[in-house]
């Protein structure tokens, strides 16, 4: 990365940070979540006890970490922060497990990403508030136990269907994060125009928020293509026609997909005829990691009704066909979407 574009990179980051909601009433829609968390922390407070662990799961960009956040600033409690590919020996976790203080919230990114020892040490220290640190090897290893302080553990994850059961069991409150409906990022879209101080109209801001996936992460990034559209090629409001002019140089289509997702719808329809295929199959096909086919892309697709996961693997629907432009093949038997239960994002399917 050149200087110009680190200094880039830090500006968009500082402009992610300032739109970050800090507080629970200020985080928009996902109601019930809300509501209950709410409960959670107030109960919690008002008995002057740390609240139960939190497990908060859901695609990338629904406001994993700003709720980790949140939580630690409505306790007024100390966060630490870290994830479950950092943590790679249990020494590391034991480190950081001892010195937390009484009633801070420890978040742990990725949880599902922990390693095995790490995770059963996580165990007694949510459970019991005490870990084992192993001293030596070998017989004359010996197993001292620690003290750690009431902390509230609060994991975040994109896949809680890999948490192991002992895991999922001793989170007091599991949440899952839903992609937002397009009234409620209209919203979101006006909140960070009015705070980064970006002229926009309620058109606009229905526009971007069509073709924002349902992700906030985006609906904002989004607005600041659209900014630099509109500053630089017009006068700076965001309009509908800046709108749409930007998110054409940019090219993000009219559901809000971009690159990689019609990659994925591509070679679904066109290489492979519809499937089923195999994940990873697939994956190879775009060039892209299974994993980041599986959670960043499929959420979405299958939530917009252009791809299945079946047992068999993936097929695309109807609608694929459609979306890219293309006659249904003669003969096709069409597959109107899957049943909803196949939709579970946690389900994994080969
Ligand atoms: N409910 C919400 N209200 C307002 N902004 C939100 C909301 N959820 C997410 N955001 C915005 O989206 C961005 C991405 O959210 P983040 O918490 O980092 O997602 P995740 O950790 O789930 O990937 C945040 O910087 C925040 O500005
Ligand atoms: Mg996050």
């Amino acid at each position: 990365m050149n200087e110009v574009s680190a200094y880039v990179a830090e500006g968009e980051q500082d402009a992610e940070a300032t739109v970050r909601p800090k507080r629970l009433a200020e985080f928009i829609a996902q109601h019930r979540v809300r509501d209950q968390l709410d409960l959670l922390l107030r109960g919690a407070m008002g008995r002057g006890t740390p609240p139960d662990h939190i497990l908060l799961s859901g695609p990338p960009g629904l406001g994993k970490t700003t709720l980790a956040n949140i939580v630690a600033a409505e306790l007024g409690s100390g966060i630490r922060v870290t994830s479950g590919p950092a943590i790679e020996r249990s020494g590391d976790l034991a480190a950081i497990l001892t010195s937390l203080a009484t009633g801070d919230v420890l978040f742990i990114d990725e949880i599902h990403r922990i390693a095995k020892p790490a995770e059963e040490l996580l165990y007694s220290a949510m459970e019991d508030f005490r870990v084992d640190v192993v001293v030596g090897k070998g017989p004359g290893a010996t197993a001292i136990p620690l003290d750690v302080e009431p902390f509230t553990l609060v994991g975040a994850t994109t896949r809680s269907g890999l948490l192991t059961g002992p895991m999922r069991d001793r989170f007091g409150f599991v949440a899952h994060l839903d992609f937002y409906a397009a009234a409620d990022l209209e919203q979101l879209l006006h909140r960070s125009a009015r705070i980064l101080g970006v002229p926009i109209t309620d058109e606009g801001a229905v526009e971007i928020a069509g073709r924002s996936r349902g992700t906030p992460r985006i609906a904002n990034r989004l607005l600041r293509r659209v900014r630099d559209y509109a500053e630089v090629r017009a006068d700076g409001m965001v309009t509908l026609a800046t709108a749409r002019e930007a998110l054409k140089v940019y090219d993000v289509d009219a559901l809000g997909l971009d690159r990689l997702d019609r990659a994925v719808l591509r070679a679904l329809v066109d290489s492979f005829k519809g499937g089923p295929v195999g994940l990873s199959t697939l994956a190879v096909a775009v060039g892209e990691q299974p994993d980041t086919v599986e959670e960043v892309c499929e959420p979405f697709l299958v939530r917009a009704g252009l791809l299945a996961r079946t047992p068999r693997g993936r097929v695309a629907t109807d609608a694929a066909w459609q979306h890219l432009g293309r006659a249904l093949p003669a003969g096709r038997i069409s597959a109107p979407n899957a049943p909803a239960d196949l939709f579970a994002s946690d389900q994994r399917f080969p």
